[in-house]
């Protein structure tokens, strides 16, 4: 799976046939079930996900990639390829082995919180086809960490194969001051059995959860991570001033932490409350990543979110820092086939730019 093999292969040709087909009818199914209202579409596709459905269709083959993807993420190993699933799509460690399925190089679930909570009310979801874009104020609905992690250890996920990591966040009932507590049970929880944790304080559904986001609260967290700290990634939101954002980069880099994720969404107001992913998130999002570079000059890893709904959108991640990807809009608007796509054109990116691999291109921008 996933190794270059050139573009003029023999088995390109029946490939092709084979990732077309599994490509063509899952963008079918995608289009039919967007008919759906959003969440009730989410959910059918998830629960479809969940009984195997994507197996029926034809099966996705290898693609052929003009130059090998493979990368190293600190903690998270050597990936096949820098694309893998973004939190929020699985909050509830339903079914990761249908995005391995899908070809994701690595898979983050959640956002868990330590108690069940409903989220916000519905409609919470909204579908922007024409801008490629997602609004959402799911306010973290989580089935919480005891269920979750259950169904995690009877899932035995193999994490050096695919990947797995936790997004933890903090129940909306729980004040400010309390939330170390809320993160630190998710850490313990999910840290022994997942590949890595990221936490959550960017989402902008949540009430006071972005004002976690200051040097005081991560150093706290970092000290009461204990040694699960080395595996915690920060997910953070691009809608921060720019030296605010710098300093939690500079001290972010002092912690001892993995990394950081960047971006969360953005919040917007119009055409409704919430946080805005896909297309219009690549710009601003990109612009974390050159903010990250300035301040640490590729020190801290990053892994990138927001807006990728191609392989070009991807090169321009790795370009500005990113070792590694993570997609959800693309999976709505390109199906499950997206990842396949996206690898096969980031390949094409690269060579095209003459580099030989992924690692090569990182920072590449800044050269
Ligand atoms: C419906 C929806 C729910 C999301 N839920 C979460 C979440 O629970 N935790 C989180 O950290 N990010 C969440 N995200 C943000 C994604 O993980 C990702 O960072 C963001 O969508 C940008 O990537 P994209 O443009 O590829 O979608 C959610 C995004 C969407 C669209």
């Amino acid at each position: 799976m996933f190794t270059a093999t050139g573009s003029q292969s023999p088995r390109k040709e029946c490939s092709t046939w084979m990732i077309d087909n599994f490509d063509r009818f899952g963008r079918a199914l995608t289009s039919i079930l967007r008919m759906a209202p959003p969440e009730l579409a989410h959910d059918i596709g998830l629960a479809a996900m969940e009984r195997g459905f994507l197996k029926l269709l034809p099966p996705p083959a290898p693609p052929q990639l003009a130059v090998p993807l493979q990368v190293t993420i600190p903690g998270l190993g050597r990936l096949r390829h820098p694309i893998g699933l973004a939190a929020g799509f699985d909050k509830n460690g339903r079914c990761p082995a249908a995005f391995e399925y899908m070809g994701m190089s690595f898979i983050e679930l959640g956002t868990v919180t330590p108690r069940p909570q409903p989220g916000n009310p519905k409609p919470r979801l909204f579908r922007y086809p024409e801008t490629r874009s997602i609004i959402n104020r799911m306010g973290f609905n989580s089935e919480g960490a005891e269920k979750v992690l259950r169904r995690l250890q009877e899932l035995k996920w193999n994490t050096t194969r695919v990947p797995l990591g936790v997004n933890v966040g903090k129940n909306k009932n729980t004040a400010n001051e309390q939330s170390i507590r809320d993160f630190v049970t998710g850490i313990e929880a999910f840290a022994p059995l997942s590949s890595w944790i990221t936490i959550n304080i960017s989402s902008p559904n949540t009430p006071g959860l972005r004002s976690l986001a200051t040097p005081e609260f991560l150093r706290d967290l970092a000290q009461s991570a204990g040694d699960h700290k080395k595996k915690c990634w920060i997910k953070l939101d691009p809608d921060m001033e720019r030296k605010t954002f710098q300093k939690l980069i500079d001290v972010i880099g002092g912690l001892d932490v993995a990394g950081v994720i960047a971006s969360n969404t953005h919040r917007v107001e119009w055409p409704q409350a919430g946080g805005q992913s896909g297309y219009p998130l690549l710009s601003p999002a990109n612009t974390c990543l050159e903010w990250i570079w300035e301040v640490s000059k590729g020190s801290v890893p990053v892994i990138a979110s927001g807006g990728v709904l191609s392989g070009v959108d991807a090169f321009h991640k790795i370009a500005r820092g990113a070792s590694a990807i993570q997609i959800y809009t693309a999976l709505v608007y390109r199906g499950p086939g997206a990842v396949f796509r996206i690898c096969e054109e980031l390949a094409q990116e690269l060579k095209l730019r003459g580099f030989g691999s992924v690692e090569e291109a990182i920072g590449s921008c800044y050269a």
